[in-house]
């Protein structure tokens, strides 16, 4: 079975074909293309919706056309289409929804409309045989983080979340204040290669209550650091130093409430995913302290863990084998709960 995913959410235009039958049938992605709109915001200092809306359009069926050369496939060899309903921009949801709407209801097909976090939870089962339910997943993207029991597809329980902001927004923000460019993330987690994570000490809210997350004190501890700290526009060691510094603050926090969710769950499996489970030093901190209580955290491969079409297909793909029918409508929704 091959399904098309169309991920329009936010600022990346990403479509990929999910072929069921690769890999002696544990599947996998038969081809994927991505354009990323960063330049286009890049001088806003964040998205512009009505941009961002403009921008898919522009995009859609030319980058559609590029996956089915890519893929060596006609667009009638597509047995259903799954595309992002929510959450997201408005904007953005609406144009993938109506051209895979409409797609699929031109090749006489099925069309899914898919939770993007639903997306990035699944994104590392993709052709992966050595992860299963039930897992614990941590989900950090750039809106959201939050902690998520899962025993199937659809069937997950929420553990904690942020009452604040995200962490991948944190990254970005802390970006921004050291004068990184836009996405934040992997920026600062370049810097922070370079530097002392010991150099400076930062808060780590709510670090022994619950599975809850809160990262606005921390976002302002880094503002006032940068404030308070000579040099740290100028001197490359301060600015590495701030910056790994913070990175160790999120990732402690992000790792002790992972085995905290592990301990009441009594599960051995950690899955993470979204934009900051790309990040090397959270991948290489989980893998350390879940092996000293006998588990294991799993990872999607980078360009599988930030916003692309694969997932979207694959989740798609998921729900389908579950037995989920979608109607005609156009169906998008810009809050929407996991
Ligand atoms: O999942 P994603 O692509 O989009 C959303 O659904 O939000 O996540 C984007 C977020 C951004 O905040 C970006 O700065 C962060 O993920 N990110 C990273 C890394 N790569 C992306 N954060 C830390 N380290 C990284 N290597
Ligand atoms: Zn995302």
């Amino acid at each position: 079975m091959k399904v098309l995913g169309l991920e329009t959410s936010c600022d990346e235009t990403g479509l990929a074909i999910y072929d069921s039958e690769l890999n002696g049938g544990k599947g996998g992605v038969l081809a994927q293309v991505l354009y990323s709109q960063i330049e286009l915001h890049a001088t806003y200092g964040g998205v512009v919706p009505e941009l961002a809306s403009r921008d898919h359009i522009r995009k859609l069926v030319p980058l559609f056309d590029e996956l089915l050369d890519k893929a060596g496939v006609d667009k009638h060899d597509i047995d259903a289409v799954a595309y992002t309903k929510g959450p997201g921009l408005i904007g953005a949801l609406m144009t993938g929804a109506l051209f895979g709407r409409t797609l699929a209801y031109g090749l006489g097909v099925p069309a899914i409309g898919v939770h993007h976090m639903e997306g990035h939870l699944l994104a590392p089962l993709l052709g992966a045989d050595d992860v299963a339910f039930p897992f614990v997943c941590l989900l950090v993207s750039g809106g959201h983080t939050m902690l998520v029991r899962a025993d199937g597809v659809g069937r997950y329980e929420h553990l904690g979340e942020s009452i604040d902001d995200a962490a991948g927004e944190c990254f970005d923000k802390t970006a921004k204040m050291l004068g990184l460019p836009y996405p934040g993330g992997p920026n600062v987690a370049k810097l922070a290669a370079t530097g002392d994570k010991h150099a400076y000490e930062l808060p780590r809210p709510m670090l022994h209550k619950g599975l809850d997350f809160s990262f606005s004190g921390m976002k302002t501890a880094v503002h006032n650091l940068i404030k308070d700290t000579p040099n740290s526009d100028s001197d490359p060691k301060v600015r590495a130093d701030i910056a790994a510094s913070f990175q160790y603050a999120v990732v402690d926090t992000l790792v002790k409430k992972c085995v905290r969710a592990l301990k009441q769950t009594g599960l051995k499996r950690l899955v993470i995913a979204g934009g900051v489970s790309a990040n090397s030093e959270l991948r290489a901190a989980l893998e350390s302290e879940l092996a000293k209580m006998g588990a294991q955290v799993h990872y999607a491969p980078p360009e599988l863990c930030t916003d692309n079409g694969a997932m979207i297909a694959y989740a798609g793909f998921c729900r389908l084998q579950a037995g989920q029918q979608d109607d005609l409508s156009v169906a998008c929704v810009p809050r929407w709960d996991l």
